[in-house]
């Protein structure tokens, strides 16, 4: 079978396709024949820099697949074969037309919710609730979602709508405001703009809850906007420039709660997943598949998002050809 080896760190085009022996489920194991692979920012921070929870190269990247089961390990995990699932890798091996992972991982996908949208939601999905319990979002919030077109803001922006926020979107692009507005987003903003800021303060006063997945200045920019009450989850810094400089005496005296990082046991995230799962069977939440690459472009994928030229999620196509 194929699958995407990142032997060095370095530049997109350092994942390269190559054949490697089928792969073979232990005791605990199931094998799933991978019809897509999700991409997450860290995968291409990983890629570059070595920063990020993976195992050293050379190995294979990618950490959630969708597809579906071809052989279990264990007796007990027969029920398994033939299901429709999405699953974490534990780090490794997601890029690939098949992979084994912990039978524990394995989430089988809801009747109605369609393979593509179920991979989309695998990571993306957990980690918005996660970050929307963190930030503790009650209606009527005004909720700034920074990279709000993204594969996780895009779904922070419909969460916070769900949730009767009114949601303040930015991002980095024109259409990418326009996808958010038809997320449920009612205020947008080009975060390049200078004074951006202002202009979320001539439209809704000031912000309840900022939702940083950007950092760096972006980030601390969005701070001036809280006032007392208000909370700032960063749970990411795809800015490049790392956490915001934002001291925590300085977000007390405020009465700012901050908090980096958003962190829950294997258990709650694949429960987690399960929760986006339902909400997307029961039509209450929907993942923006932006783009899709074969298996062979993965370098183009890691390229389009370092770009910022991606919108949603983007996914990788690996099914094996008949
Ligand atoms: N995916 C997950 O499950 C997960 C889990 C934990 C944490 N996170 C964090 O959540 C954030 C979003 O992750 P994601 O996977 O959903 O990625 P994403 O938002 O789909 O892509 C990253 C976005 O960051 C924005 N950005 C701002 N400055 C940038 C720059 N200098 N270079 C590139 N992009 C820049 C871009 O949107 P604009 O052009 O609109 O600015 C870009 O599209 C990341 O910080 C990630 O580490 C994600």
């Amino acid at each position: 079978v194929r699958a995407v080896w990142l032997r060095e760190f370095g530049a997109p085009a350092s994942l390269r396709v190559e054949t490697v022996p089928d792969p073979v489920a232990a005791p605990g194991q199931v094998l799933i024949g991978v019809e897509f692979a999700g991409i997450t920012w860290i995968e291409t921070m990983f890629r570059g820099s070595g920063f990020g929870p993976f195992p050293a190269p050379p190995m294979i990247p990618g950490n959630g697949v969708g597809g579906t089961v071809l052989a279990a390990g264990s007796a007990t995990d027969e029920h398994l074969v033939g299901k429709r699932v999405v699953a974490g890798t534990g780090g490794s091996g997601g890029y690939a037309e098949r992979v084994v992972v912990d039978a524990g991982q394995v989430i089988e996908v809801p009747a109605g919710v369609a393979l593509d949208d179920a991979t989309a939601l695998l990571a993306d999905g957990r980690t918005a609730l996660m970050i929307m319990e963190a930030a503790g979002v009650r209606a009527g919030d005004r909720v700034l979602v920074e990279a709000a077109a993204g594969g996780v803001g895009s779904l922070l922006v419909q969460l916070a709508h769900a949730a009767g926020a009114e949601v303040v979107a930015a991002a980095g692009a024109a259409r990418k405001l326009e996808v958010a507005r038809g997320l449920g987003a009612r205020t947008t903003v080009d975060y390049g703009d200078l004074g951006w800021t202002e202009t979320v303060r001539a439209a809704v006063g000031g912000v309840d809850v900022v939702l940083d997945g950007v950092g760096g200045a972006v980030a601390e920019a969005a701070f001036e906007l809280l006032g007392p009450g208000g909370r700032m989850i960063s749970f990411g810094f795809s800015g490049g420039a790392g956490w915001p400089d934002v001291p925590d005496e300085v977000a007390a005296q405020r009465g700012i709660r901050v908090q980096r990082g958003v962190f829950g046991p294997a258990e709650e995230q694949i429960r987690r997943t399960g929760e986006a799962l339902a909400l997307a069977a029961e039509g209450r939440l929907r993942p923006v598949i932006g783009q899709r690459f074969p298996l062979e472009q993965a370098s183009l994928a890691h390229a389009a998002m370092e770009d910022r030229a991606t919108v949603g999620k983007t996914l990788l196509t690996c099914g094996v050809p008949d």
